[in-house]
């Protein structure tokens, strides 16, 4: 750490836990978060930049390295915006990057992105194609999920700020959606207010209002809204889905009724695609085909391959390269996107595309035994990437070519190693980014049997 001052340091050198320091910023960790040093000791430091000279408060401590929370902004860096300039000067709470130069995101997130793979695959020799930028910087979430609580006796909406689960930052407009949704989103709390409903209480487990979460086809302008409660008695809700949950659960899935309209319409590419409310979509539908596309070119399919779409969702991944394969396969564990991914494959006449509801662990032998072995495969998982075992039933397929689709290089790091040691290349990586003012990153990385 440039520390420049520290107070009532421990003996051993760590800060403890309450103090506050000064800290040049030198670079930014994967999350986000800055980096200062100190004789090797290193602290994560939220909510500063790169350059900046903070004033900040210890909150956690331990051995080798500590974290702690920017109190005052002394020097701004370089690369900070003037508050003016960011978006209106309002700040948004989704947005932890957005006094940052958008330029130095990308720059961030092709380091992160090399980075995670060097330090923590060990690889090497590969390709690092140039980030794609985000063709819109704002209002580009398709879908977002707020919850209710209550402040000075009214009903709120919005988000918990980071690391506070039982507090809500209320927010009117949130400016990584459109416009629209965020209307919708007001429309529901105004009625909420009306009827004099109260907010559920992670406490004490009282109260009837728990998430609201509005999506969005961004293609066909329709705006969904579903409303999360406890169980309780009260007027028709003017949304689309209604789930109820019985219980303490922090989630939002249970049994959900239709009000409205059930399924959420959306174009990709030339495909018209239906989603019910329980099935995974991109967040962002326009880089959505920017990422798509750079997995097609990864592919590099030629007409005949069987191709292997694992992790599927509502099979968008499958359906939009199955003009290029011979035949393809997509397996997902939600029952109801694979239910979508049939009839998106009917609704736009593919013929060539089947889909399997089963868990990537237990159901690829059992479609190898259905389908024959693959060509190539695409995978897509959630953050956490693929146990070890998973990876292992994947090489078992002996697909020459392997495109990986990942949100999270240091899951996606492993993974490829996993991958490397049993006789894959890594060829190739390309970051897309899907979630400007954010630290998210996502990738594209082939694989080829050598
Ligand atoms: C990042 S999403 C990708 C979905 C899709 N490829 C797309 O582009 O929209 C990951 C998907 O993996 C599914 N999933 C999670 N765990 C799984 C497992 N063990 N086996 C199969 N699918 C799983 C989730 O339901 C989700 O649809």
């Amino acid at each position: 750490m440039t520390a420049t001052e520290s107070t009532g340091t421990g003996k051993d050198g760590r800060l403890r836990r309450g103090e506050e320091f000064e800290a040049r910023i030198e670079t930014l960790a994967y999350g986000g978060r800055g980096i200062a040093r100190r004789d090797g000791y290193v602290v994560f430091i939220g909510g500063a930049l790169p350059g900046d000279l903070v004033r900040a408060q210890i909150s956690k401590s331990k051995k080798g390295y500590a974290e702690a929370n920017t109190v005052e902004i002394l020097e701004p860096s370089p690369d900070r915006l003037e508050e003016t300039d960011i978006h209106q000067g309002e700040a948004c709470p989704g947005a932890p990057w957005q006094a940052m130069e958008y330029g130095r995101q990308l720059e961030f997130k092709e380091e992160q992105i090399g980075d995670a793979l060097s330090r923590i695959g060990h690889l090497e020799g590969f390709e690092l194609d140039p980030i794609v930028p985000a063709l819109e910087q704002w209002r580009y979430r398709n879908k977002v999920e707020y919850s209710f609580g209550e402040q000075d006796g009214e009903v709120v909406l919005g988000f918990h700020p980071r690391g506070r689960w039982d507090d809500i930052l209320h927010i009117e407009d949130c400016r990584l959606s459109s416009e629209a949704t965020n209307q919708a989103r007001n429309e529901v709390l105004e009625w909420a207010r009306k009827e004099g409903l109260s907010a559920y209480d992670p406490h004490d487990h009282r109260g009837v209002l728990r998430n609201l979460v509005v999506r969005e086809g961004r293609r066909t302008g329709q705006v969904q809204t579903r409303l999360v409660t406890s169980v309780a008695n009260f007027p028709k809700p003017p949304v689309d889905l209604h789930t109820v949950i019985d219980g303490p659960s922090g989630n939002t899935s249970g049994p959900t009724g239709v009000l409205g309209e059930e399924v959420l319409r959306e174009r990709i590419f030339d495909l018209n695609i239906q989603l019910s409310h329980d099935a995974f979509f991109q967040t962002n539908t326009e880089m959505a085909e920017k990422l798509y596309g750079v997995a097609a070119d990864y592919a590099g399919l030629t007409g005949s391959e069987k191709l292997f779409d694992l992790y599927c969702g509502v099979g968008t991944i499958g359906l939009s390269m199955a003009g290029q394969a011979g035949h393809v396969w997509g397996l997902e564990i939600v029952q109801d996107a694979i239910e979508n991914a049939k009839r998106n494959a009917i609704a736009n006449n593919i013929r060539n595309a089947d889909f399997v509801a089963a868990n990537a662990r237990t159901g690829l032998r059992p479609l190898i035994e259905q389908a024959g072995k693959p060509d190539v495969i695409t995978i897509d998982p959630p953050r956490a990437g693929l146990s070890a075992k998973i990876v292992r039933r994947v090489i078992e397929c002996e697909a020459k070519r392997i495109v990986y689709i990942s949100c999270n290089p240091t899951t996606l790091a492993p993974n490829a190693a996993q991958l490397v040691e049993a006789g894959y290349k890594l060829v190739r990586v390309r970051p897309v980014d899907m979630f400007p003012q954010t630290p998210h990153i996502e990738c594209v990385a082939q694989f080829d049997l050598a």
